[in-house]
């Protein structure tokens, strides 16, 4: 493997361009993390140099239960692998086992505005909805997802909707200081999937299906059995039309004709013509059905490495040698460029 150099930093790995993603392990990930990112990322590992983060540090700008966020972090990590990342090829790694992503958060600071900062909807929106802890780190937010970013000279990061505004805080944080310091960052850009599904909830088919929702009729997670997900199948919102078309005007029947093509790989045509004269609640089912076996071996993968702690932690450690070794290299080059005196070895 030849080191490339990258913006003067000994940079990687036969010239790939550089994927990273953070996510947070808050609640459990839902059948449309899957079939929206997950599914895909996997294909990604030879064309492109990946890291995916668990952002443990972001999470507890809202209050956490130190046990829940340390298992929920481990399951996320796990089940990034049951779902078929390699993790030879895909760094999977905790924020807090590479200490880089706090000390440039800290400098990057340093170079963002708070007027950039207060304009972030997503500050807004959970200042709303924590009023009792607007504590500063839920402010500087933003910063360290830059951070994380910029560590990496990462080209491209695969965000839903709701971070496209921190990429793009991130883009001017990183210009900002390339233009006072030189090349110092790459400036990354919005990674938009070949084929990217948007699944929605079940219970309000306009929203986005979402780890958190309070309702948890409203998504499948990847690790509920197969009653519950009939269950919630069985109770999803649709219409009163009782014809299965895919169109915009039927976005419960919509959803579940998106969800059921992507389970089976079949074509919209081939659902809508396979479904033809059949009611909702047969269809429901069988939507159900491949939604089960979709998950399925993921599940049993889940099990087995779950009882493998020798594995898993071989993984971690692994994996946290290889994001600290690229992120310092990033790191050393912004403490000298702003001033920070030179180590003695
Ligand atoms: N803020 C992101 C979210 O809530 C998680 C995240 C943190 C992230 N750091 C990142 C996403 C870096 C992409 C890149 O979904």
């Amino acid at each position: 493997m030849l080191p490339v150099k990258k913006n003067g930093c000994e940079f990687m790995l036969d010239g790939k361009k550089i994927i990273f993603s953070g996510m947070q392990a808050t609640g459990t990930l839902t059948l449309g993390n899957y079939l929206g990112a997950l599914k895909n990322w996997v294909q990604l590992e030879n064309e492109y140099e990946c890291f995916y983060c668990v952002v443990d540090l972001h999470s507890i700008t809202v209050r956490q239960d130190p046990a829940e966020l340390r298992k929920r972090a481990r399951a996320l990590l796990t089940l990034y692998i049951a779902a078929g990342l390699n993790p030879e090829k895909n760094c999977i790694y905790y924020q807090s086992h590479v200490s880089a992503h706090a000390e440039l958060s800290w400098i990057l600071g340093c170079f963002t505005y708070m007027g950039e900062l207060s304009r972030m909807t997503q500050f807004k929106d959970k200042a709303a909805k924590h009023s009792g802890n607007i504590n500063a780190g839920l402010f500087t937010y933003p910063v360290l997802m830059a951070a994380d970013i910029l560590l990496f000279q990462s080209d491209l990061v695969p965000v839903g909707d709701d971070q496209k505004q921190h990429l793009e805080l991130t883009r001017d944080i990183a210009g900002r200081f390339n233009s006072i310091y030189g090349d110092v960052f790459t400036i990354p850009e919005p990674y938009i999937a070949k084929q990217g599904a948007r699944i929605m909830s079940l219970q309000e088919p306009t929203k986005k299906m979402s780890k958190t929702d309070e309702n948890p009729n409203a998504s499948i997670y990847l690790l509920d059995d197969p009653d519950t997900i009939m269950r919630k199948f069985k109770r999803a919102v649709t219409d009163s039309d009782n014809r299965i078309i895919y169109s915009d005007e039927k976005p419960g029947i919509k959803n579940l004709i998106e969800i059921y093509a992507l389970s089976t790989g079949k074509g919209i045509e081939e659902v809508e013509k396979e479904f033809d004269g059949v009611g909702y609640g047969e269809f429901k089912m069988a939507v159900g059905e491949a939604v089960i076996s979709l998950l399925k071996p993921l599940q049993e993968r889940f099990r087995e490495l779950e009882k493998d702690k020798a594995y898993i932690d071989g993984i971690i450690k692994a994996n946290a040698e290889k994001a600290n070794y690229y992120a310092n290299k990033t790191l050393r080059k912004v403490q000298k460029k702003v001033g920070f005196p030179e180590r003695i070895r």
